[in-house]
C-alpha cells in the first residue's frame, strides 16, 4: 500500500527569529511495505510537540550545535525529527505491532515517521509504546513526557526546594513554566510568574493558583521589577528565559539562591544576546546556578515523576495547559509562533486522524 506523505523542512539555516517563509512542505509517495529482514517501523503521526530548542539546530553550522550532541544539526532540505505520537502502520520489528501507539524524538514533522531500526541502531531505541489510557492521549506530549519531566526533575533535583522557600519562574505560562509553577505550589512555596500578556498573567494568578504574577513586557526595569515582588528576595530562580531576566533574578537572590537553567529562549533569536549576570554577586551571595538537561535526570526520577504528577491529575490539582495547531501546514507557524509567544502552555500540533 501507498500513501501520501506531507512534510516540513527549512528552506536555508536560520540563524535569527524564525517566519512561517523560512519552512517549506513537501509530499511524497510513502510506500508501506517493508522490505523482509528489516526492523523498520512506519507510524502514522497523531499529536507532533513544538519545541523552542529545534532553533539551535536550524541555525548556520557552528553556532550552538557542537554542544547540541543529544540533538544534532537539521540541514535544509532535511526531514526534521522530533517529539510526538503516533500509530505504527507497518512494522518489520517484533518489538512493535501494527495498532500500537507510540511516542518519543523520532517522530517526524510530518503526516508519517519512517523509524529506521535494526538491533544496533541508537534511533529504536528512541521509540516507546504508550500504553497508561487513563488521560488524554495528547497529554503524552508533553505532561507524561519532556515537558513534564523537566520541570519535575529541574525544580527538584536542581532546585532542591525546601517548603516556603520563594520561587521565580520566567516563561511561566510555557509548557515547563507552567508545570513548575504548580509543582513548587503543591510543594509549598511561595510561587511568583513572569510572563508575556495580562491574559497571561491573569490565568497564573487565577487558574494556576501562582501567588503573583507580571507582565516582563510592561516593566521598564526588571530589577526593580522583582523586587517589588520578592522584598525579601528570591530563593529559587527557575530560568527559561536567559537575558536581562537572568541579570535582574541574580541581583535579587538571597544568600545560597539556586539558579536552575532550563532554558535561555530570549539569547536564540539572537547571537548576539547573553545574559551576563554580575558574577560578585553570585560569589559573595554564594549562588548555586546550574544548567540541565532533562534527559540527565530521567531515568531518576521517572517512578516519582509519574506517581507524582498521577497523584495530582487524579486529585484535579494539576492543570494541563494545551495550545492545538491543526494539520502538517500548521507546523512552521506553532514554531515560529513560540518566539512570539503566541502560545499558552504547551504548542502541539494534531496531525492525521486516528481512525
Ligand atoms: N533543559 C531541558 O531539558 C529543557 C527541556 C524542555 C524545554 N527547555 C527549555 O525551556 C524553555 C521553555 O520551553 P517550553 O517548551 O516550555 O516553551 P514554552 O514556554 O511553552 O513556549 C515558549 C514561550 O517563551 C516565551 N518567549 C519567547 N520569546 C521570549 C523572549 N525573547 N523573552 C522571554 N520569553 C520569551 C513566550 O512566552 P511569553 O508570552 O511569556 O513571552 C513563549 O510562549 C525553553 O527555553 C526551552 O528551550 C529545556
Amino acid at each position: 500500500m501507498e500513501v501520501t506523505n506531507r512534510y516540513v523542512v527549512i528552506k536555508h539555516n536560520i540563524d535569527g527569529a524564525p517566519l512561517e517563509s523560512d519552512f517549506e512542505l513537501r509530499t511524497e509517495a510513502l510506500s508501506l511495505w517493508i522490505e523482509p529482514g528489516k526492523y523498520d517501523v512506519i507510524v502514522k503521526n497523531l499529536y507532533l510537540s513544538v519545541d523552542p530548542y529545534q532553533l539551535n539546530r536550524m541555525k548556520s553550522p557552528g553556532c550552538f550545535q557542537q554542544d547540541m550532541n543529544f540533538a544534532g544539526a537539521i540541514c535544509p532540505g532535511q526531514k526534521i525529527n522530533g517529539d510526538g505520537i503516533g500509530r505504527v502502520v507497518a512494522s518489520g520489528n517484533p518489538e512493535f505491532k501494527e495498532g500500537d501507539l507510540v511516542s518519543w524524538y523520532c517522530m517526524s514533522w510530518g503526516e508519517y515517521s519512517i523509524i529506521k531500526m535494526s538491533p544496533s541502531n541508537m534511533e529504536g531505541a528512541k521509540l516507546r509504546k504508550i500504553e497508561m489510557m487513563e488521560f488524554p492521549l495528547s497529554y503524552h506530549v508533553a505532561l507524561l513526557s519532556l515537558s513534564g519531566i523537566t520541570a519535575y526533575a529541574g525544580f527538584f533535583e536542581v532546585c532542591k526546594p525546601k517548603k516556603r522557600e520563594k520561587l521565580f519562574v520566567s516563561g511561566a505560562s510555557g509548557s515547563v513554566g507552567s508545570l513548575v509553577g504548580q509543582y513548587a505550589k503543591l510543594f509549598g512555596c511561595y510561587v511568583v510568574g513572569c510572563a508575556g500578556s495580562q491574559r497571561k498573567v491573569d490565568l497564573l494568578k487565577e487558574k494556576l493558583g501562582f501567588d503573583e504574577a507580571f507582565n516582563y513586557k510592561e516593566e521598564t526595569d526588571l530589577k526593580s521589577a522583582l523586587k517589588r515582588y520578592f522584598p525579601d528576595g528570591i530563593d529559587i530562580y527557575f530560568d527559561n528565559v536567559g537575558g536581562e531576566m537572568l541579570e535582574a533574578a541574580i541581583e535579587n537572590m538571597n544568600p545560597f539562591g539556586r539558579v536552575a537553567v532550563c532554558g535561555a529562549i530570549s539569547e536564540y533569536t539572537d547571537k548576539g544576546r547573553r545574559g551576563a549576570p554580575n558574577m560578585v554577586n553570585v560569589v559573595y551571595k554564594r549562588i548555586t546556578i546550574q544548567g540541565f538537561l532533562a534527559a540527565d535526570h530521567y531515568k531518576k526520577v521517572y517512578k516519582d515523576f509519574l506517581s507524582t504528577t498521577l497523584e495530582h491529575l487524579q486529585g484535579g490539582k494539576l492543570h494541563v495547559l494545551e495550545d492545538m495547531s491543526h494539520g502538517v501546514e500548521s507546523i512552521p507557524s506553532a514554531f515560529a509562533g513560540l518566539f512570539r509567544g503566541d502560545n499558552v502552555g504547551k504548542k502541539m500540533v494534531e496531525l492525521l486522524a486516528d481512525d
